[in-house]
């Protein structure tokens, strides 16, 4: 795991199989509240993602990456994790997480799960006990608690925003009833931020990650890896003074940010990979941290967590030339790292891409504009919108590196814009008026039938709205067709399983700058027409495309691979 592979394509398979498996596989992002429900309340469970194994496996991905699923009172959609060793009631139990685990195992996926280790819950047994305990105790240490500013601490410690909007400190009441001490949360006040300068949080971490590598977990991934560990020495600089950080990038380049990205968080994960490394397979994992470039790598490293994902691909323009410039600066830091690249386009954080390509010069904020402007579905441009989206899924397969999927970007499924405020759940909407509608669009349920009243996903109506169209999109109406999303995703991931090795690719020039073309040492070549109007293929034979082919030529917004 410490050096770098070379591989041929002829022994992917064991790449695949064996303990490199999660360097180039195409992992699937479940997001488990809206998969599938096989209770009939409406809300997706583990059950449900069993019985939809066999989907998984005609789909042809390598893992799946499954978001929390753990106990949690949904004030931010799981990643509020009350008991990080059990499985939500209303999701099922931990037999049912076996018996999941089982099946996936049986059709020769991995699985991932998600770790959310910057905050617990507010309900998590030991924050009941922090606002039950005295100021200073050692229950309080576990998390960051300060005493508020003013004459009777009426202020916050500091003028701190959280993430999503609103202050980043939560005045409690002391259990005599009076007005105490403040909690930092840098997500939503149900989100007490861990101290992790505090051995017992340490622990239980290294706890939590052999109890689901126990039970067959293949890897971890990392929420907000970047946030852990903070400088929290007094006076706190105010907001003003904090530095202005990038659109979308938390952090600093030197590492001095109060909270974001600071050096020492790596000594946890040197812990947590010698956890790893008890196992054999040893288990991975994938860093969520949002730092600057030259910063991700002290995350991937082989003494941290191995992997970390890189947003580039997924915050960029469907632009010939800024797809250029990311996919070669990845791959240079992969070649010199060690570490194989990530490429992700959607999430259960952002606009789906198949609708971020589809707006006019990409909806302003990645579309935030547009969500803000209520979302309409006549504003987006569905045909151009999926063409591209296929087109640059298709354009990732064909990259060194593992490729994330999220749930329903096989279907080219579009994002729900405009969800009623009574129905949305997100507390990015509720804490950030104005300002941000929040990510319940990317999250509705999936639609698995043509009919019905939720499509499939439940036997009751899905605990987000499914709009009408969404019968459009449903496996059922894809599955078998030629020429479909899901179609073409499952042959480019065959092919992809046959073609994929851990070697670089190399650009090819091409007449028109528009046109983006790769080809890797085995021969396979990747074509994307970025531009408006046809242009010529090169000599081979085009294996698959992301759109018909014109009269032999390539037309806009579309992949072809050629061998
Ligand atoms: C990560 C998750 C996001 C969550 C946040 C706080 O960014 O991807 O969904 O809201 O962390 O846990």
């Amino acid at each position: 795991m410490s050096t770098k592979t070379s591989t041929t394509h002829n022994d992917i398979n064991e790449v695949l199989s064996g303990a490199n498996w999660w360097r180039q596989a195409a992992v699937y992002q479940i997001y488990p509240r809206s998969f599938s429900d096989s209770n009939g309340d409406g809300l997706g469970d583990i059950a449900g993602i069993t019985a939809k194994v066999p989907y998984l496996k005609s789909l042809g991905i390598d893992a799946v990456w499954l978001s929390p699923f753990y106990p949690s009172a949904l004030a931010d959609g799981g990643y509020d994790v009350d008991d990080y060793r059990d499985v939500d009631p209303r999701l099922g139990s931990l037999a049912d997480f076996d018996k999941m685990t089982a099946a996936l195992r049986a059709a020769g996926i991995k699985l991932i799960v998600d770790i959310v280790p910057n905050h617990s819950s507010d309900r998590h047994e030991w924050f009941k006990e922090a606002l039950a305990s005295p100021k200073g105790s050692a229950a309080r240490d576990r998390y960051i608690f300060r005493d508020g500013l003013g004459e009777n601490g009426e202020l916050p410690p500091s003028d701190w925003d959280s993430k999503f909007g609103g202050p980043a400190w939560e005045r409690i009441t002391e259990p005599d009833g009076t007005p105490g001490q403040w909690y930092l949360h840098l997500f939503a006040k149900e989100q007490p931020d861990f101290n992790w300068g505090n051995p017992e949080v340490r622990e239980d971490f290294l706890k939590t990650l052999r109890f689901w590598s126990d039970r067959g977990v293949d890897g971890f991934r990392i929420d907000v890896a970047h946030a852990l560990i903070k400088d929290l020495s007094e006076p706190m600089p105010s907001k003003a003074e904090l530095p202005v950080e990038g659109t979308g990038i938390d952090g600093l380049v030197d590492g001095s940010h109060p909270f974001w990205d600071r050096d020492d968080v790596h000594e946890i994960y040197a812990e947590w990979r010698k956890v790893f490394n008890e196992y054999a397979p040893p288990r991975t994992a994938v860093a969520e941290a949002w730092v600057h470039a030259v910063r991700r790598g002290r995350y991937a490293s082989p003494e941290g967590l191995g992997q970390a994902f890189n947003f580039d691909l997924l915050q960029a323009d469907f632009d010939a030339g800024q797809f250029h410039s990311i996919i070669t600066k990845n791959l240079a830091e992969a070649a010199a790292t060690g570490a194989p690249s990530t490429w992700v386009f959607s999430n259960h954080d952002v606009i789906r891409h198949a609708t971020r390509y589809g707006l006019p010069s990409d909806g302003g904020r990645h579309g935030q504009e547009w969500l803000l402007d209520g979302g309409s579905p006549s504003a987006v441009d569905v045909e151009v919108g999926l063409r591209r989206a296929r087109a640059a899924s298709l354009l990732m397969f064909a990259l060194p590196g593992s490729a994330y999927l999220y749930q329903g970007e096989e279907l080219g499924l579009q994002e729900v814009g405009d969800i009623p405020a009574s129905d949305r759940q997100d507390p990015s909407f509720f804490r950030n008026p104005g300002v941000d509608i929040g990510r319940d669009g990317c999250r509705v349920p999936l639609p698995w039938t043509t009919e019905g009243l939720a499509f499939g996903f439940s036997d009751a109506a899905a605990h987000l709205p499914q709009p009408e169209w969404f019968s459009r999109y449903a496996v059922e109406a894809q599955d078998g067709t030629p020429g479909s999303t899901l179609e073409l995703y499952r042959e480019a991931l065959r092919l992809r399983r046959s073609l994929q090795t851990e070697e670089q690719l190399k650009w090819l020039n091409h007449t028109d700058d528009s046109v983006l073309h790769f080809i890797r040492p085995n021969g396979w070549q990747s074509v994307t027409n970025f531009g408006t109007e046809p242009v010529d293929l090169p000599a081979g034979t085009v294996v698959i495309s992301s759109s018909p082919l014109t009269d032999g030529k390539l037309p806009a917004d579309t992949t072809a691979w050629i061998i």
